[in-house]
Parts: C-alpha cells; structure tokens; sequence
C-alpha cells in the first residue's frame, strides 16, 4: 500500500514538472536543447497587471520578429515567462527559478522598480544579465554592474513634471499626494518636491496613501484645505484613476500631474471624465509619426488588437537590445553579453535612440502627455530633452526651445547638477493631437 502511494507521489509530481516546462515555454518554439533561453517576469495577474500584459506582449512582438529572421547567433530565442503577481517577494522567488531551474541566459523584467529591486539581487549574485525595461527608479541599476535599463530615470522625469508645473501651468504652489508603498512613488515625490522649489514654487501640502486604502478622501480632504494649484500624484494607474475621481468629487477641479505610472488601457476605466485637466510624464507617444514607430504600432495592433502603450514599446526595445548585444558578443556567454549590454550605443529603439551610460542606465528624452477622456487617449504636449541631447533635426521641427536647470539624484542624494532643454517640436504636434482607443 505504502510502496503504490509512494509510486503515484512520484508519478503526480513527474506530471506536473512536465506541466510547468510546458507553461514555462511560451517562446513558440519548443527545441529546448538548442535556443537562446531568455527569462521574463512580470505582474500577470495582480494589482499591475496591465504593466505586465503589454510588457509581455512586447516582448513576444520582438522575439518572433527575431525569430523570423533567422534568430541570434544560429539559434531561436526562447521566452519563458513567469507571473510575479506584483509582489516583490514573489519576484525574487521567479526569478531565482528562472535563473536556477530553466536556466535562462538573461532576464527581461520587472516594470515596478520595487519588484525589480527585489529580483535584481539575484540576478546580479548569479551573474545573468536582468534588463529592466521600464523601471525608473535609480537604486534599481545600482545593485550591480548585471543589471541594466532602457528607460531614462525618475531624476529626470520627476523634474520634468516640476518644470511643466512651474512654466507651462503656472502653478505657484503644489502638494504631493505619493504611495508609501512605492520606491518609484517615494523618489519621484522627493524629486518633485526639490525642482518645484528650486523653480521658485512652494510645496503647500505632502500626503501619501497605501496602495490597499479603499478611499482617498481623508488625505485628499486634507490637501483641499491648503489649496494647492496643482497636486502631483505620482502612482499606478489602479490608485490614480481612484483619486482623481474622489478629487473630483471633493470639487478640486486643479490640474493633478503624474508620471509613466498613469499609463495604462485601465486608467480610463477607473478615472473617467475625472481624467480631465490631467498631465503625466512619459517614455514615448503612440501618435509620433516617425515611421519605424509607426511601423510598430502597426505590428503590435496587428497581433494584439490594441495600440502598444510606453510598457509595450520599452520591453519591444529590451529585447531588441537583449538581440543586438547577444550578436554583439558573438555568444550568450555571461560576461561578454553583459560587456555586449554595456557598450550598447545609439540603438534605434521605438521609445529613442537607447544608449547604456556607466551607470547601466539609458538617457532618453521624455513626452508630457496630456489626458483626453473623452476618447481615452493622450494628447501630446512636449518632448523634453536631457542635458547634452537636442531634437533630431526632422523636417516636423518648428523649434522653440528653452532651458532649464535639473539636479540629478545619485545613490539617493540630489547632488549633481544637469542642464535640461526643453524642444516642443520633435514631433509633430499637430499629428500627435489624433484620436486614439
Ligand atoms: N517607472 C515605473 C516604476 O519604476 C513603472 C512604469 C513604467 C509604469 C512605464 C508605467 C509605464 O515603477
């Protein structure tokens, strides 16, 4: 009796093992001898699904365009992609799977820098490289000299948004209502705070919410009292949408200013009309008419069904980065693909040019989008460069540039001072002010 369970024990488990390589290889190839392993992990089914959705889907684009033309280095990629449920823990945990179990070459995740923050270490310990596409917040890169970005930083994009406050908005006074949970929210609000002052503008009021609150009507009541020009919100899209809603109610009609975390199909659902007079900072405009990114979107709608929000390109352009450096080192060898990743230089990416600087992270312009809810779409209002790169000289330039100052924060201090110039014509303003679903 004891000998037959312990027979179906071991049968049972042999069973699931095969299901879960089964769930694991979702790379459309099934060859496991001989295939460039690449890891994926992502919020598939959590409170930043969407995130992890489009970051999933873009990455699939790439890989089968790889794939397609003939794949890296004789071989096909394959994905193995593992849902982290947005939990930090549950991050580590998959990725040490992926890196120990399947044996991945690299790894593609997260998109919240918290859950990045906590895989990165693995990653970094085991020496595979980890490319987060989309995390901005600079302690992500810095756990190590394995784990790299192809966004630009919350520095720069938390300034970006303090700068349009100040100058195109006029505000005067602001107040900062960030998510505790955060590290993203928690460095940009730090970030706000300090350009908004140093531009001559006052914080009135600072509140913060847990991602778990039912109501934000307590703190939201709190910062009506001070009466803010602006309010500043830099959060994900589930809490957000919330929040301009029960602003609304409270009668704060104010413009409410955000970041790339705002950006999701989802927000329209949960913020609605409540969605007007809204501004965020983001890593590219699906209504730039460049052709390759229009190329793109028209590939991503083809397959997907839905226009490719910033999500969907920067982990389209991780994977094309991943592709690029692989042929670059001439092999999957850890070493040489991190030095191939490092040396990554002009790399024509749908979200802009991706250099990797010696911080492992990319220096890219920014777009401020402005929130259209009554099409659910974003109009585009500007494209802001970093210190030391200007818009490309395309025929849609009208230039009218200004400058400004910008501190960049290092290791969590702001200390270093950057010059940032402002281009309102990189892209045609015109075409981008077109309808999307
Ligand atoms: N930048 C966010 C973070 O670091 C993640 C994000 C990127 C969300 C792009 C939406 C769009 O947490």
């Amino acid at each position: 009796m004891k000998r037959i369970f312990l027979t179906f024990i071991l049968m049972t488990s042999l069973l699931l093992s095969v299901a879960c390589v089964q769930k694991g290889n979702e790379g459309g190839t099934t060859n496991t001898g001989d295939t460039i392993k690449v890891g994926v992990f992502a919020d598939l089914s959590g409170t930043t699904a969407s995130f992890g959705q489009s970051t999933k889907n873009g990455i699939e684009l790439a890989v089968e365009e790889i794939n397609n033309s003939g794949g890296v280095l004789g071989k096909k990629i394959q994905l193995f992609v593992e849902d982290d449920q947005g939990r930090p823990e549950q991050a580590k945990t998959v990725v040490s799977k992926l890196i120990n179990q399947d044996k991945v070459q690299a790894v593609l995740g997260e998109v919240a820098s918290t859950n990045s923050l906590a895989a990165a270490p693995v990653a970094q310990e085991a020496k595979v490289p980890m490319i987060t596409p989309s995390s901005t917040n600079p302690k992500v890169t810095q756990v190590g000299d394995y784990i790299f970005r192809v966004c630009f930083i919350d520095p720069f994009q938390g300034a970006v948004m303090a700068k349009y406050a100040a100058n195109n908005l006029n505000a005067k006074t602001a107040a900062i209502f960030g998510d505790v949970q955060s590290d993203y929210s928690k460095g940009l609000s730090e970030v706000f705070k300090q350009e908004f002052a140093k531009l001559g503008g006052r914080i009135v009021s600072e509140q913060s919410y847990a991602q778990t609150d039912p109501d934000f009507k307590g703190q939201l009541t709190a910062i009506r009292a001070t009466n803010p020009d602006v309010i500043y919100v830099p959060g994900y899209y589930g809490q957000v949408g919330i929040i301009a809603k029960q602003a609304r109610e409270l009668g704060m009609n104010i413009p409410l200013l955000g970041g790339d975390g705002w950006d999701s199909p989802d927000l329209w659902k949960l913020g609605g009309e409540a969605l007007k007079n809204t501004y965020i900072s983001n890593h590219y405009s699906v209504e730039n008419p460049a052709p390759d990114i229009q190329s793109f979107v028209k590939a991503y709608q083809a397959k997907f069904g839905a226009k490719p929000d910033s999500l969907a390109a920067l982990a389209y352009d991780a994977a094309k980065v991943l592709a690029d450096a692989l042929k670059r080192a001439g092999s999957a060898d850890p070493q040489k693909l991190r030095d191939a990743i490092a040396n990554t230089q002009n790399f024509n990416g749908v979200t802009g040019k991706i250099t990797i600087n010696a911080e492992r992270n990319a220096v890219k312009p920014a777009v401020v989008l402005e929130l259209n809810p009554a099409v659910n779409s974003f109009i585009y209002k500007d494209t802001i460069y970093p210190e030391g790169m200007s818009a490309p000289t395309a025929d849609t330039n009208t230039n009218a540039n200004s400058s400004m100052n910008m501190n960049t924060m290092t290791n969590g201090n702001m200390n270093s001072n950057m010059n940032m110039s402002m281009n309102s014509n990189a892209i045609n303003s015109n075409a981008m002010n077109a309808n999307t679903k």
